[in-house]
């Protein structure tokens, strides 16, 4: 049971974790919209727990092979890994995504799901400035936001920051049906 497993986890870590439970399928679906059949380069996922939103994403992509997921639970990626044989994950932090990308390589889409309204702002920085040196050019990336995060300090702090980083940054309707209710930020480089 995903569910189950994931509240242990949020109970054990919870400023890793960053939830009580996993995103619903709607919220999934937002998450994954700018990522094509075939993309033009990789798809990298950041923080894909338990999996609800690789699921529809390995279900979209023609080749698996385009995909990698990095997450720094361990109990999460055996999951994964065995669910997912097709698709490769590595178990690291974000901060050393670029040692994991073939050389010379960038990632066309990154969707991701760390938890940034617990972040300090000079980790939120540190962290999407890696992610966006790992994005192509005309690449797209795609994070979500709780509503209740959305009004802290740290939440508007990110928010500020996506503006910052980006070309452009458009919010998706407020998604009621995940527990807690969510956006999700649309980012283009
Ligand atoms: C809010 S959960 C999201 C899980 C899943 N994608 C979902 O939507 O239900 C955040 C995930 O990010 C991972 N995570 C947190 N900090 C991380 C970091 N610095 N590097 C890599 N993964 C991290 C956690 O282990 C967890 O799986």
């Amino acid at each position: 049971m995903d569910w189950l497993r994931f509240i242990k986890a949020a109970v054990r870590r919870p400023k890793q974790v960053g939830a009580l439970l996993p995103s619903s399928q709607y919220l999934a679906e937002e998450m994954i919209r700018d990522v094509p059949e075939r993309p033009s380069g990789l798809v990298v996922e950041v923080g894909p727990g338990t999996g609800p939103i690789t699921a529809p994403l390995l279900q979209r992509l023609a080749d698996p092979a385009v995909y990698l997921g990095i997450d720094a639970n361990d109990q999460f990626l055996t999951t994964l890994a065995r669910r997912y044989p097709q698709a490769a994950f590595v178990h690291d932090t974000v901060e050393h995504l670029e040692r994991h990308l073939p050389e010379g390589k960038h990632a066309a889409h990154v969707v991701c799901s760390l938890p940034w309204a617990i972040f300090a702002p000079a980790m939120q920085e540190s962290i999407l400035g890696t992610l966006v040196r790992a994005l192509g050019p005309g690449g797209t990336f795609a994070t979500f936001a709780y509503q209740h995060g959305r009004v802290v300090p740290r939440g508007k702090a990110f928010r500020k920051l996506l503006d910052r980083q980006f070309r452009e940054v458009t919010v998706s309707p407020v998604i009621l049906r995940n527990v807690p209710p969510a956006v999700v930020y649309h980012c283009a480089k």
